[in-house]
């Protein structure tokens, strides 16, 4: 018999929180793995064609059927799938942006920020030790551009030409100029909108040469060219235009935005359009958990940062000589939380076409 003076007491401590929480978050970080797996497996495809339950679904996919229910079941848990009886269906968000065949379809898109994800493996040595090395040489990939052209179908290419199309402005527009404009899908749908327009897309020169074959293969080297320019120089930009919009490209001059937006302004005809869309974050820059991930990422790649404010592009685009703004919410965004905003250069409309002439 032990002494029982000798045995301890179990110190059972008092709770003020649940860890429930805290167990549901570390859970969900399994979720990448899960729906890469099932898209990779074809999962959603099958299950475009018809609802099925475990035993028909795993003999389509060449799995076993025990696991692939626990497997199925995981993806009803995270709203990818339904479940009625024994039979799964796909829900809405799987079925625009999980199946293949579907014209939004978001695969190779989810397999590239997975890519950029790995940087996460190395948090602890960045800490400490600095960022990696930003390579610029990164966009110069004609799949990856393709990939940040499909990528867009998601929403974001459906919110900026519903913005863009109802300015007041845009059934004049004659000439625009896609800053950064990579695989130039946004010009392309807005030239759809307004047969008179014509586009510039401006990249960095070894994105501009790729951009060029994406333009001639999508049939559009008629009315879109492009032009080869670091905006981190004096290289020239081309002028005139009465749009330029720029999609996730100034993030890199936070701090000293003026230096290029004016730059822009000369290069636009007076009540000329400059239209934005870039990631904007909660004020303190603490959510949406998303965007603090993303943030994170960037700046541990060694780039400066992938939020814009309102209160600071207004700022600078004011001192650069805009005002006029129209803005969409960042809360309204379909895909990322991207604030698309408007302003005008400050001047007479009808100064443009003795500015063309
Ligand atoms: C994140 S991608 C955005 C592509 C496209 N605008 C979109 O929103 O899907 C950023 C683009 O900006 C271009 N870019 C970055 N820095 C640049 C610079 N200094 N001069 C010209 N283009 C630049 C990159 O080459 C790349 O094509």
């Amino acid at each position: 018999m032990p002494n029982a003076n000798k045995t301890k007491k179990m110190s059972i401590p008092q709770l003020k929180a649940n860890y429930r929480p805290l167990d549901e978050i570390l859970y969900q970080g399994y979720a990448p793995n899960v729906i890469s797996t099932a898209m990779v497996l074809g999962l959603f495809d099958a299950l475009a064609e018809e609802p099925m339950n475990a035993n028909t679904l795993s003999a389509k996919l060449g799995t076993i059927e025990n696991i692939t229910e626990a497997f199925a079941n995981v993806l009803v848990a995270l709203n990818l799938l339904t479940k009625n009886g024994a039979d799964y269906s796909l829900t809405q968000i799987s079925a625009d942006f999980l199946v293949k065949s579907s014209p939004a379809y978001q695969g190779a898109t989810i397999a590239m920020s997975s890519h950029y994800g790995q940087v996460m493996n190395q948090i602890p040595k960045i800490l400490k030790n600095g960022p990696l090395k930003f390579d610029t040489d990164m966009w110069a990939n004609i799949e990856a551009m393709k990939v940040g052209g499909q990528g867009t179908m998601g929403g974001s290419i459906q919110d900026v030409t519903e913005f863009i199309t109802t300015l007041p402005e845009f059934a004049n527009l004659k000439y625009m100029c896609d800053l950064g404009g990579s695989h130039g899908f946004y010009t392309m749908a807005l030239l759809d909108k307004n047969p008179q327009l014509n586009g510039t897309v401006l990249d960095l020169p070894k994105v501009a040469e790729l951009a060029k074959e994406i333009i001639s293969e999508m049939g559009y080297s008629e009315r879109i060219n492009t032009i080869g320019a670091d905006l981190e120089t004096d290289a020239p930009i081309g002028d005139r235009y009465d749009l330029v919009f720029a999609s996730h490209v100034i993030y890199e001059w936070k701090g000293h935005l003026e230096d290029n937006l004016k730059r822009i302004n000369n290069a636009m005809v007076p009540g000329g359009v400059f239209v934005s869309n870039h990631l904007s974050m909660d004020d303190d820059e603490c959510g949406p958990m998303s965007g603090t991930m993303v943030e994170l990422m960037t700046r541990l790649m060694g780039y400066p940062t992938h939020h814009l404010s309102e209160g600071e592009l207004k700022q600078a685009l004011v001192a650069s000589g805009f005002g006029d703004f129209t803005v969409r919410p960042a809360e309204d965004a379909r895909q990322y939380r991207c604030l698309i905003l408007a302003a005008r250069k400050l001047g007479k409309p009808g100064d443009r076409d003795i500015a063309r002439e």
